[in-house]
């Protein structure tokens, strides 16, 4: 299987961080189990080329693993991509102009979240897909997650009852839009970039439809940085039931947390319904590692090397998994069982996007969500 990437930063490869990514080393322990001769990694800059190569080189020496990976600029890459399936990792404003000529393509494609900013954006890309018929999923990797799937066999079991409502908080580091994402951070806001993991997450532990959205944001903190977007987004988003009762999830997102955070990713969720309630703490999960750098409150569910059975580091977590996933879909063709997100399901997260959006630029009016059936 020949796989290309789009995209070459910190997602791919831990670029302006300490680590290797998500998407690299999870191709590189994928290539212990699945038939992956050549990965091509491409972007815009000649100034990628030697941090990925060194990026490679890592992750291989880690895991023991032969990735053989090569560095292509994108223009050049992109022109007659030779590849059977390519992942999408660019900043999320230009999701759907790289994904489109793949898709048209019929090459099997994996988007990053969000799939686009608006759903006219999302819509265009169904709507080829479909003609095409080729599969293309959404890296949606919180729906992996094994607190998320016990969350959603006791929303789907009746444990909690008639679901009423949902609270959500997510923020990260003021560093992820001033230093990692400097770049685009104007280009995209909070919610669209975070709090889209939770409005799908929300739509894959109930399978409720969204109908509205208001939101209203803060500004003022990112600005002294010079980049134009919120500091935080609170939005409310009203769902219905099948049958109509209406379940309300409120979501407060931010990057403006210190960098003294004892974690990038601060995140929790509550759903409560008439029969019990659910606190997810997905931010505290039970490790705790102190040093003369500081306190560090580790999730080694999502994205980390941990150690196998016999001491052997892998590459492991639901970020890992997604990934793996489809390759294997990829593999398997039409015989795939297809457990990704689909394009399709992650239109209702982007419809939510859209009309919070929306809503922000209507200063708080509510929107309608026109997630398609
Ligand atoms: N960083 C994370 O933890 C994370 C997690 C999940 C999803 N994502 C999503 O992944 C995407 C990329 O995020 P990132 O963190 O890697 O951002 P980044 O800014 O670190 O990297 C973006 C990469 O895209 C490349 N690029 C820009 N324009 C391009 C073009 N026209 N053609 C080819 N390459 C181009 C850049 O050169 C860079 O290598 C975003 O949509 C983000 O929302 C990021």
């Amino acid at each position: 299987m020949r796989v290309l990437v789009v995209g070459a930063g910190m997602y791919v490869t831990g670029r302006g961080t300490e680590g290797t990514g998500t998407i690299l080393p999870a191709l590189a322990q994928a290539s212990r189990q699945l038939p992956i001769e050549r990965v091509v990694i491409c972007a815009t800059s000649e100034n990628s080329r030697t941090p990925v190569l060194a990026a490679v080189d890592r992750v291989n020496a880690a895991l023991g693993t032969s990735l053989r990976v090569e560095y292509r600029l994108a223009a050049e890459a992109l022109a007659d991509p030779v590849a059977d399936c390519a992942i999408v990792a660019v900043p999320d404003h230009l999701h759907r102009v790289i994904a489109e000529p793949l898709v048209s393509r019929r090459m099997p494609c994996l988007v990053v979240k969000p799939l686009t900013p608006t759903l006219a954006d999302g819509l265009a890309l169904l709507a080829l897909q479909e003609r095409s018929g080729v599969h293309v999923a959404v890296e949606l990797h919180k729906r992996y997650d094994e607190a998320n799937q016990l969350a959603r066999r006791m929303v789907r079991d009746g444990t909690l009852g008639h679901l009423s409502y949902a609270t959500v908080e997510y923020s990260q580091r003021t560093e992820v839009p001033t230093r990692h994402f400097k770049a685009w951070a104007s280009r995209t806001n909070v919610f669209q970039y975070l709090g889209v993991h939770y409005v799908d997450l929300l739509h894959f532990l109930t399978g409720f439809r969204p109908e509205k959205a208001l939101a209203v944001g803060t500004r003022g903190i990112l600005a002294t940085h010079g980049i134009d977007t919120f500091d935080s987004v609170h939005a409310t988003i009203l769902w219905r039931a099948p049958g109509g009762a209406p379940f309300v999830s409120q979501l407060a997102v931010g990057w403006i947390d210190p960098s003294r955070s004892t974690a990038m990713s601060d995140q929790r969720y509550t759903l409560v319904g008439s029969a019990g309630r659910l606190d997810c703490d997905q931010k505290h999960r039970g490790v705790e590692l102190v040093t003369d750098s500081g306190a560090h409150s580790i999730n080694p569910y999502f994205s980390e090397y941990l150690c196998d059975g016999t001491g052997r580091l892998k590459f492991a977590g639901y970020g890992a998994r997604s990934v793996e996933q489809f390759l294997i879909e990829v593999r398997d063709g039409p015989a795939a069982i297809i457990l990704s997100a689909t394009l399709r399901e992650a239109l209702v997260a982007t419809a939510v996007v859209d009309a919070v959006n929306r809503s922000l630029a209507a200063d708080g009016e509510w929107s309608n969500v026109d997630a398609p059936a």
